[in-house]
């Protein structure tokens, strides 16, 4: 397996171009299952998780030609099962589920299981099928889910769920009259796929808001999109830059998508400067402590919360993380605690008290978002960090270290 090694000390400059966001990407690709005839989607990132659901829509029958501008034609659906062996790498694989009951009567796809950062249940997803109409039975650790013909309905999730809004929302444009969703997810990628949505003539409205309203429609026609940039990897490239006390610009992203980590970053004393699509940020020597409570969208998204932990490992200060999304997402701290940090997690909460210095040393990724929060550390400590398992990180970054180096990181990938 592959390593990263870092030499730390090194203060970045100068500019970084942000890929389009993996979590937007996911859905629309499945959401190509709900049309027969070619889309084309543009500024589709090159990672992981990406491959793997072209891997597992290939499984399906679905014809697809292209990277970056990807053309994709599901109008020869062949399979309605998406097995243990794919879903497994990937839990987004869900996605595959409302489209396809919408589209062909039919799905069987396994049961994701948790992952590194919590159990993660479908069971919204589920129960808000059940209430469209769909028969649904759990066997052998697969969901079977049939109905000739979804029926629109009004349905409540009692828990903001991102991908179980965008199941839904996918299932209810092919169904039989209204469903409207109620405290449906806010995120920027939810409205993405509801633009992309509308443009096969589905009839959505409310994206982004808490109450979704999507009018069945007999059928879809093929569209051209684009995948919007990636919230989550520039607010990484935001730390990192202040991590290093540095002077970076992050170009090719919505500044509007990060209102929750540019406050705190100001607060903790980084000059931001936020324009139409890029953002100038630069470090202030030893960042302030403050504290941050993880929430749905527009609260301070918990894709972030590992990588301001290492950020305010290095804070002047006394910083409680708070994360109230995930069960299980401090698997960062026992690691980042190996270079040095000061950490102690009582509940919920991280309680961090900033070093003056981390230490570079042997680490390990556990999940995709604590890979990145180690590398970030790794930018600032003193010596050498060797980080492992870094398929983790590629799952959700598009060469990352190449990026890193382009603006002075001294980072280097070692093929394992
Ligand atoms: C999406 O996961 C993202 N993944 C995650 O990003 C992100 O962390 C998460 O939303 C929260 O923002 C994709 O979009 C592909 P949820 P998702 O359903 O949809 C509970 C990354 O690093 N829940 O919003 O799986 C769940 O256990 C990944 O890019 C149920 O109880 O998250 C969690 O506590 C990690 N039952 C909470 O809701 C359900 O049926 C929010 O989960 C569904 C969810």
């Amino acid at each position: 397996m592959d390593k990263m090694v870092i030499e730390g000390g090194k203060r970045l400059a100068g500019e970084v171009r942000i890929s389009g966001a993996k979590n937007a990407a996911l859905p629309i690709l499945t959401s190509a299952l709900l049309v027969a005839g070619w889309n084309t989607f543009h500024n589709i990132p090159d990672l992981l998780d990406i491959k793997t659901v072209k891997k597992l829509l290939k499984s399906l029958g679905v014809e697809m030609e292209g990277e970056e501008t990807l053309r994709i034609n599901a109008g020869a659906i062949t399979n309605c099962e998406a097995s243990y062996d794919l879903v497994r790498t990937m839990r987004a694989s869900i996605l595959v589920l409302g489209p396809l009951v919408a589209r062909m009567g039919e799905a069987r796809v396994s049961l994701p299981g948790g992952c590194a950062i919590g159990a993660r249940p479908v069971n919204l997803h589920i129960k808000a099928l059940e209430e469209m109409g769909a028969e649904v039975t759990l066997k052998e650790g697969y969901v079977e889910a049939k109905a000739r013909r979804l029926k629109g309905a009004e349905i409540y999730f009692d828990i903001s769920t991102v991908t179980g809004t965008e199941n839904i929302m996918m299932a209810a444009t092919l169904a039989e009259g209204t469903t409207v969703l109620k405290n449906a997810a806010r995120e920027p990628e939810i409205v993405n796929l509801a633009d992309v949505l509308s443009g096969m003539g589905a009839r959505i409205t409310g994206a982004g808001s808490d109450v979704i309203v999507i009018e069945g429609v007999e059928r879809l026609h093929p569209c051209e999109a684009s995948v919007l940039p990636d919230r989550i990897e520039t607010g990484t490239f935001l730390i990192a830059a202040g991590i290093t006390d540095g002077d970076v610009r992050v170009v090719g992203c919505d500044p509007s998508h990060l209102d929750a980590l540019i406050v705190k970053l100001r607060d903790a004393g980084l000059r931001i400067d936020a324009g139409r699509d890029c953002i100038r940020v630069r470090g202030c020597g030893v960042p302030r402590s403050v504290d941050v409570k993880t929430l749905p969208y527009p609260g301070f998204p918990t894709d972030l919360q590992a990588q301001i932990m290492a950020l305010m490992a290095t804070a002047g200060g006394l910083s409680v993380i708070t994360e109230t999304v995930f069960e299980n997402r401090f698997m960062h701290v026992s690691e980042m605690m190996r270079m040095g940090a000061d950490i102690v997690i009582q509940g919920t909460s991280a309680i961090v008290r900033g070093v003056p210095r981390l230490r570079g040393a042997p680490v390990m990724a556990t999940d995709l978002r604590a890979s990145a929060s180690l590398i970030l550390a790794g930018l600032a400590a003193e010596g050498q960090t060797v980080l492992s398992r870094v398929y983790h990180i590629d799952r959700g970054y598009q060469q990352i270290e190449k990026k890193l180096s382009a603006l002075g990181a001294d980072i280097r990938r070692i093929p394992g």
